[in-house]
């Protein structure tokens, strides 16, 4: 586990661009954490540091479950699972098939959805009690995919160390 400590939404948004900076086509972040946690705010960071162009809004896909943004070199998958209320109907998004097929996805609420979304990074981002601004971020893995990156992800994100 990575254990990282961000005091504002810039903060957060950077080091999301420090995980894009690692990520590899085929792999799926999953990201967890209440309403109003910064999942959505993650993303934008992470689409950023990916290579979305920044003319394109990156908003949570709450309606429409799944918005997609093509860098010119990956395609990027942003799911909200919020809505979705049975396994079933985040198997039939099929987002496992679109990072088998070598995207990159990235699922708000994902942990619901564990099982159906095989080995992945988890980003649990938690509001602090004492400050609003200030959000607990934890970083673990599901499956092997990160083990050959894991100590360049830790000196990543070694400045919000927390
Ligand atoms: N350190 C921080 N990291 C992320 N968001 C923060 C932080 N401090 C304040 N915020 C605010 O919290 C809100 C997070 O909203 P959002 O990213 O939409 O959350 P979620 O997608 O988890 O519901 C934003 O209004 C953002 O400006
Ligand atoms: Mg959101």
């Amino acid at each position: 586990m990575i254990d990282a400590r961000t005091t504002n939404v810039n903060q957060t948004e950077e080091l999301a661009a420090a995980v894009a900076s690692l990520v590899r086509p085929r792999d799926i972040i999953v990201l967890s954490g209440e309403m109003g946690a910064g999942k959505t705010a993650f993303v934008r960071g992470f689409a950023a540091g990916i290579g979305v162009s920044p003319d394109e809004t990156v908003s949570s896909p709450t309606f429409t479950l799944v918005h997609t943004y093509d860098t010119g070199t990956v395609i990027v998958h942003h799911a909200d699972l919020y809505r979705l209320g049975r396994l079933s109907d985040v198997e039939d998004l099929g987002l496992r098939e679109l990072a088998d097929l070598g995207d990159v996805v990235v699922v708000e609420w994902g942990d619901v959805a564990e099982e159906v979304l095989g080995h992945h990074l988890v980003v649990s981002l938690e509001v602090d009690d004492d400050n609003e601004d200030s959000r607990h971020i934890v970083v673990s893995v599901i499956g092997q995919t990160w083990d050959s990156r894991w100590e360049q992800l830790k000196r990543a994100l070694a400045k919000w160390g927390d």
